[in-house]
């Protein structure tokens, strides 16, 4: 089953290799995700600061009764925070309030903040830097197992990679079909950066996409089976987010592989210009400069 198997970061650290995201589903409603996810077999947790809902993603790993060193719990550090005294203190803040020792992951959440994302004449490399400094600090006073960043494009990386002490080991960025960023994919794998894929379901709307729905229909699997089975056939760590038990379940229920031939099809789909009712947010709405 796809939900035991797992990679190994760069620092010898496992990472499974699907994970459950929890962007919009808040209050009870996420404590019950999260428990229904550990539940169907999903080890790894994808939360942020900024989600508002760490305090009860951890609550519903605890409600789950599963022991803490069998999960992989992952946030993010939020956007705007570009200090390392800043960063240093939210970190401690997640942890406080998601009550835990340690993290296994966390993560910068983009290179720049939401209001100014893919500023092209600000990438806020210092600050980054900075960020980076205090991310490698909690690793290594054993706060945080993997740190890394998300939203990054090359040059950003870079600025990272030329002067840490401690290498970034995940790169999380916006990978669907239709939009999986290839350049950054390809320059991750050189670089040992594992990608995981967020929005791998194109938020919801990967059923408008061309000839997914095809596709799925000669496996017959749906469409968000395809696209998470399409993430894991590409070596990145599809984040798929889903409200009920169903979707939840059928989203780990890929056990079919993509032939080649159908793998060049989905690699050439076309990008999505409609994310629907998120299209203002920031990664969706510059996802096609
Ligand atoms: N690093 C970043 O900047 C960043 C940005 C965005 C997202 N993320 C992470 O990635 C996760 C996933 O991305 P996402 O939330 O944008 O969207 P997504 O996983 O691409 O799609 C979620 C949507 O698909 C639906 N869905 C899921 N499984 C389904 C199924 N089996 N059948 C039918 N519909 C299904 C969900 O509906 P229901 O809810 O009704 O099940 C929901 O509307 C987030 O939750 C978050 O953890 C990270």
């Amino acid at each position: 089953m796809i939900l035991e198997e797992t990679y190994t970061l760069a620092n010898g650290v496992k990472i499974p290799k699907v994970a459950f995201g929890t962007w919009q589903i808040t209050g009870d409603n996420v404590i019950q995700a999260v428990q229904d996810a550990i539940e169907v077999g999903y080890r790894f947790i994808d939360t942020a600061q900024s989600y508002g809902n760490e305090t009860e993603v951890a609550e519903g790993v605890r409600k789950s009764g599963i022991s803490r060193d069998e999960m992989f719990i992952g946030s993010k550090v939020d956007a705007s925070l570009k200090t390392y005294g800043g960063v240093a203190k939210s970190i401690d803040g997640s942890l406080k309030k998601m009550g835990l020792d340690y993290l296994d992951q966390m993560i910068i959440h983009s290179p720049e903040p939401w209001n100014d994302f893919r500023n092209p004449e600000n990438h806020y490399y210092e600050g980054n830097r900075e960020a980076w400094r205090a991310l490698e600090d909690a690793c290594r006073a054993g706060k945080i197992r993997v740190i890394g960043v998300s939203n990054f494009e090359i040059d950003d990386l870079k600025n990272i990679q030329d002067s840490c002490t401690i290498q970034p080991m995940v790169n999380q960025i916006l990978c669907h079909i239709g939009h999986v960023q290839k350049s950054v994919l390809d320059y991750c794998r050189e670089s040992t950066i594992q990608v995981e894929g967020y929005s791998p379901i194109a938020h919801g709307q990967a059923k408008n996409l061309q000839d997914v729905n095809t596709i799925a229909q000669k496996y017959g699997v749906s469409v968000p089976q395809l696209c998470i089975c399409y993430l894991v056939q590409l070596g990145v760590v599809p984040i798929p987010k889903a409200s009920s038990m169903e979707h939840i379940r059928a989203n780990a229920d890929i056990d079919f592989e993509i032939s080649a031939e159908d793998m060049a099809v989905l690699d050439a789909v076309p990008p999505l210009d409609n994310y629907g009712e998120q299209n203002y947010y920031a990664p969706y709405a510059k996802a096609n400069l």
